[in-house]
């Protein structure tokens, strides 16, 4: 190929948020899987992996016309769990990626394990870019704001039934009135919607770009984040980057693939320059039957190869062991995934 520069590797994304924002449906949508409505209750409860091919990414950027842009061999996306409980896999997702996504969900704003994110990219100088989703699509689960909207209105018990039992059914996600473009640039799309949808959109945009709201809604103290749609932001770097997108239509979806990308290569060159050396993390310890005792790594740099002496951390002090067999996840499909051999 006709590279200029120097060799780069693929910058290591990890995606974070409060439980429930659209973290692994986000990733469904681009991988055009449907990993989400497989987990129990619908909530993610472990680490999960996928990596995406720079031609991938092409292909889901085209619209944008940037392709000559994009100079990683890919991108490898880290899933977090959301649900409180999962706090350590949180931290161990965040340190060690280069770069990161932060998804809100567009009614909810800024929640706790969000905010817990934040500041854990924050005490490790992390890059990130906040994905505002759920702008549109349907959903069939109970619409606190319509349900509320009822009962203050009509202020009877029986209506109150009714809102909450047979309105979920009815109830538009997320902004009412959303013009649909599925998978197309938000720019896009947003110059198809009605002025009403616009107002509630910039509404809610206010609500997550302020710093007031942030230090307001916690207990934790987040100094100093303001945030700005991605394409009006003058200040790069000292004004994070929101990007709206819809894990349902795919809307904004190239935005935040292109952005993710760009971003990593124009702030992050020197790290993102392939070396020799090995570096690599150890996500998870299992046993596969068949084949014992397998890791689950992230090679960052270097490579590896059958029949290499490794070492790695045991409880009871280092294990040197080498390595018997190498199995990559196939690209754009999940690590979690059974990979039948
Ligand atoms: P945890 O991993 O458990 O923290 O959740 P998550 O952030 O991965 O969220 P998940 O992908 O499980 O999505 C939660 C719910 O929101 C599911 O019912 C999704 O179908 C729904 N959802 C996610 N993204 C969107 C979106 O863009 N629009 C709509 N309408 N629903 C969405
Ligand atoms: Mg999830
Ligand atoms: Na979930």
């Amino acid at each position: 190929s006709k590279k200029s520069g120097p060799d780069l590797r693929s910058p290591i994304c990890c995606i974070l948020g409060h439980v429930d924002t659209g973290k692994t449906k986000l990733l469904d949508c681009i991988r055009r899987t449907n990993v989400q409505e497989g987990e129990a209750g619908g909530i993610t409860q472990q680490i999960g992996a996928t990596y995406f091919p720079t031609e991938n990414i092409r292909e889901r950027t085209r619209e944008l016309k940037a392709d000559a842009t994009l100079k990683v061999p890919g991108l490898l996306v880290i899933d977090t769990p959301g649900h409180e409980s999962f706090a350590n896999l949180r931290s161990r997702g965040s340190s060690l990626c280069d770069i990161a996504i932060v998804v809100v969900d567009i009614m909810h704003g800024l929640e706790q394990q969000t905010i817990e994110s934040l500041n854990l990219l924050k005490s490790r100088n992390t890059e990130f870019i906040v994905a505002l989703n759920k702008v549109n699509g349907y959903n069939f689960t109970i619409n606190e704001n319509y349900t509320y909207f009822f009962c203050t209105k009509f202020s009877c018990k029986f209506l109150t039934c009714m809102c909450v039992y047979i309105f979920p059914i009815f109830k538009v996600d997320r902004l009412y009135g959303w013009k649909s473009c599925p998978n197309a640039p938000i720019a896009k799309t947003l110059k198809q919607q009605s002025n009403d949808v616009m107002n509630e959109f910039n509404m809610r945009l206010v609500q997550v770009s302020t710093v007031e709201t942030l230090m307001n809604s916690s207990l934790y103290y987040l100094s100093g984040l303001n945030t700005a749609l991605y394409y009006k932001n003058r200040e790069m770097g000292e004004t994070f980057n929101i990007v709206p997108t819809s894990a349902v239509s795919g809307e904004g979806i190239p935005d935040l693939l292109l952005l993710l990308v760009q971003w990593a290569q124009k702030t992050m060159e020197d790290k993102l320059t392939f070396v020799d050396e090995v570096q690599c993390t150890v996500l998870e310890v299992k046993v596969i039957e068949g084949l014992g005792t397998t890791i689950d790594v992230v090679l960052v740099n270097g490579v590896l190869h059958e029949g290499d002496q490794i070492v790695v951390c045991g409880m009871q002090g280092p294990i040197v062991t080498s390595i018997r067999a190498l199995l990559t996840p196939h690209p754009m499909k999940e690590l979690r995934v059974k990979v039948i051999l």
